[in-house]
């Protein structure tokens, strides 16, 4: 009975987004606000010898200025990644200490916005400098620690012995740049108590509950004492989940203060303190036999964290799921360097692994004079390798062939340099995408009201990838209701927790959940419908029918392996004597399980291509190496690609149920697009001109 399961339906929030009526976290009207601005340092490497805050404290305006001396009490949260986490474990002015350029130091309180700019820049510091390290190859190197209780390393069979059995054998290193979220939404927070005691945070949070425990657990209260409000996002990709040390901060000085109080991060002082993707160095080791078959596969992976918290892009994640070989073996390292504390970024692990996976496997096809398609056709892996899984509801061939058939793969002309239009080389590429399908506990509540709507609330979050149609959409088939009989209200933590954005998981874990709460909420009324409860509301002169339910994953599901699967095929244009590279064509066809609503769902993998084309051609961050300062700062030095930057992208979807992972048999659609574009990108290049890039971005000097 699934009427709008499956369709194109248009954004629930889209009206107010285009109108402006959305309000996000800066917006909030608090009345008697006050602001804050960032104080900074001025070197990478050392620490503050003296502070003078005199001028600063003078200046018009000024309501208080707080620097390590004088920062209010604020505990050590658990973090724990499922309960309370902050992102930076060294928690906001803590000592003297300087371990990265634009570290946060200080902030200061003015009435506006520009006074406090003005007066943080009259703020004095002297430091005792030692010279940064931010240059990879002079980083120190241990063995990457376990990341979400999952071990990087691993090794299957000997891979020595499985490469020398190899006729085929190629080696290759290749590497990512620093990248940066860059959203649209800059961080910024408003932290407002209403007593000592009682915190609301209105703040960009792709996981409100998770940030309440985190709150909560920072100043010493029960969690019921914080509520955290995100009911819209500008964007996120991994870099908005949980506080950052501006927003301990501001929660800190707020409370000591007894005033409302915002910060908002100009671009300059979020490259630093909000996050980036690590650059990446990644040896990817093949051997084969003549007829294509993999002998033996190793990924050995080099990314950075900062001086005050690990995080690993964990690359080695996905060669375990994607191509079997008797011998495999997986390393990864990590190496401290003093840039700012690195993150999730939309794929972590999974986009920068792919770009070296994928880019490798397409070597190794020209190597044996095998189609690349027919290579992985050969290789693909029905279990998945680390956990000795089957995979459930695999279709990974169907993405591989439907792509190539609607491409017109078969037509591609088998030598490099053979294609040209209007004087330029024309290149074909093509890579394979994936990522884990995860999911989580969620809990949703649902009333039915007798004027005929239906409330669906929870505190899940949307950050723009389409939550709120999602959730409209379930609720409207599982309730024989319209979508706009539907009312969602999302992301306040006062509300069930429906789980995190993130992990392409919030589909996966609120759509069952949404399923079983209306089903309870029905069998309340004693109604098959909701027009039947609506009925009986009437006569009775009840105001409402409510049942709050959750949906989590079952013990029969640890029996899988789960994965979403995919393959990108494109067409770029390069014009040697300028370098410049345009990308043409695009076709994508995705297995995410059951498509809840096809329109947001082809945006997302859009999204994630146009941002793999940025990771591909564009984005980079490097660091000054003598003063360890980002070279990029803002919209304008960091490229991300404009629209005619971006062809025309054919999304399609193989929409086969995985009834294993959820009731809904769907797996979530937020970050495999992104994967496996750039491989598809360089291997287009090499296709059109005989070159291989393994070195991102591919800027227009590695063209010529
Ligand atoms: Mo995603 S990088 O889990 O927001």
């Amino acid at each position: 009975m699934n009427k709008v399961i499956g369709t194109a339906v248009n954004r629930k929030d889209g009206w107010a987004k285009v109108t402006g009526t959305a309000t996000y976290a800066a917006e909030h009207q608090i009345p008697g606000l006050v602001h804050g601005y960032l104080v900074t340092a001025s070197i990478a490497n050392g620490q503050i010898k003296s502070i003078d805050t005199s001028a600063a404290e003078k200046a018009i305006g000024v309501i208080d200025v707080f620097m390590h001396k004088n920062l209010p009490k604020v505990f050590t949260p658990a973090n724990d990644f499922m309960t309370s986490k902050i992102y930076e474990a060294r928690l906001p002015l803590s000592d003297d200490k300087i371990h990265y350029a634009g570290q946060i130091i200080g902030l200061v309180v003015a009435d506006t916005f520009e006074r406090a700019r003005d007066a943080a820049h009259l703020v004095k510091v002297e430091y005792i400098s030692q010279k940064p390290v931010v240059e990879a190859a002079k980083a120190t190197f241990k063995e990457a620690p376990p990341q979400f209780g999952q071990e990087l390393k691993f090794e299957k069979g000997n891979f020595a012995a499985g490469v020398a059995s190899a006729t085929t054998k190629l080696t290759a290193t290749y590497k990512t740049a620093t990248e940066m979220h860059a959203a649209m939404e800059p961080h910024a927070i408003i932290a407002h108590w209403q007593d000592a005691n009682s915190l609301t945070v209105y703040e960009p949070s792709q996981w409100v509950s998770a940030s309440q425990r985190t709150y909560a657990q920072l100043f010493g209260l029960p969690t019921e004492q914080v509520r955290v409000v995100t009911p819209f996002l500008g964007g996120a990709f991994g870099s908005k989940v949980f506080p950052w040390p501006h927003g301990i901060l501001c929660a800190a000085a707020a409370r000591e203060l007894q005033r409302p109080l915002r910060v908002v991060l100009s671009r300059r002082q979020m490259t630093a303190n909000t996050g980036h993707r690590s650059e990446t160095e990644q040896t990817i080791r093949l051997g084969a036999t003549t007829d294509g078959c993999l002998t033996a596969i190793a990924h050995e992976v080099k990314s950075y964290t900062s001086p005050v918290d690990v995080f690993t892009e964990g690359c080695t994640s996905v060669t375990p799921t994607m191509y079997t070989a008797p011998n495999l073996q997986l390393k990864q390292e990590l190496g401290v360097l003093n840039i700012g504390t690195p993150t999730f970024m939309r794929a972590p692990g999974e986009n920068p692994g792919m770009w070296a996976l994928e880019s490798a496997m397409d070597e190794l096809a020209w190597m044996l004079k095998i189609d690349p398609v027919e290579l992985r056709l050969k290789n693909q892996t029905k279990e998945h390798q680390r956990k000795g899984q089957p995979f459930s509801a695999k279709h990974f061939a169907d993405c591989l062939l439907l792509g190539a058939e609607q491409f017109g793969w078969k037509d591609r002309p088998k030598q490099p340099r053979s294609l040209t239009r209007d004087g330029k080389l024309v290149g074909w590429g093509m890579a394979a995408a994936t990522y884990p399908g995860l999911r989580a506990k969620a809990s949703v509540k649902v009333r039915l009201l007798a004027d005929g709507t239906a409330h669906v609330l929870t505190a899940g979050n949307d950050m723009g990838t389409g939550a709120y149609t999602v959730v409209a959409a379930t609720a409207a088939d599982a309730l024989g209701l319209s979508v706009q009989q539907i009312h969602v209200e999302l992301g306040d933590s006062l509300l069930p927790d429906g789980g995190m954005a993130g992990g392409s998981m919030m589909t996966a874990s609120l759509v069952p959940a949404v399923m079983s709460t209306c089903e309870q909420v029905l069998k309340t009324a004693n109604a098959k419908t909701a027009q039947e409860a609506f009925a009986t509301l009437n006569q009775s002169g009840r105001a409402a029918f409510e049942g709050t339910a959750s949906s989590a994953p079952s013990d029969e599901a640890k029996k899988w392996a789960f994965q979403s699967w995919g393959a990108h095929f494109c067409e770029i244009s390069i014009d040697e004597e300028i370098g410049r590279l345009q990308v043409t064509r695009w076709v994508s066809v995705m297995d995410i399980g059951r498509v809840i609503n096809s329109k947001t769902a082809a945006s997302q993998v859009r999204g994630g291509v146009i941002m793999g084309i940025g990771q591909a051609l564009m984005e980079e961050c490097h660091l000054d190496p003598n003063m360890g300062y980002p070279v990029v700062y803002d919209l304008a030095t960091y490229h991300v690609p404009a629209h005619a930057d971006i062809p025309r992208i054919q999304v399609a979807f193989v929409g086969e149920p995985d009834l294993n992972f959820n009731p809904a048999g769907v797996r979530g659609v937020g970050e495999i697009g992104i994967t496996g574009v750039s491989a598809a990108i360089a291997n287009a290049v090499y296709h059109a001109t005989g070159k291989r890039i393994r070195d991102l971005p591919i800027t227009p000097d590695k063209l010529l």
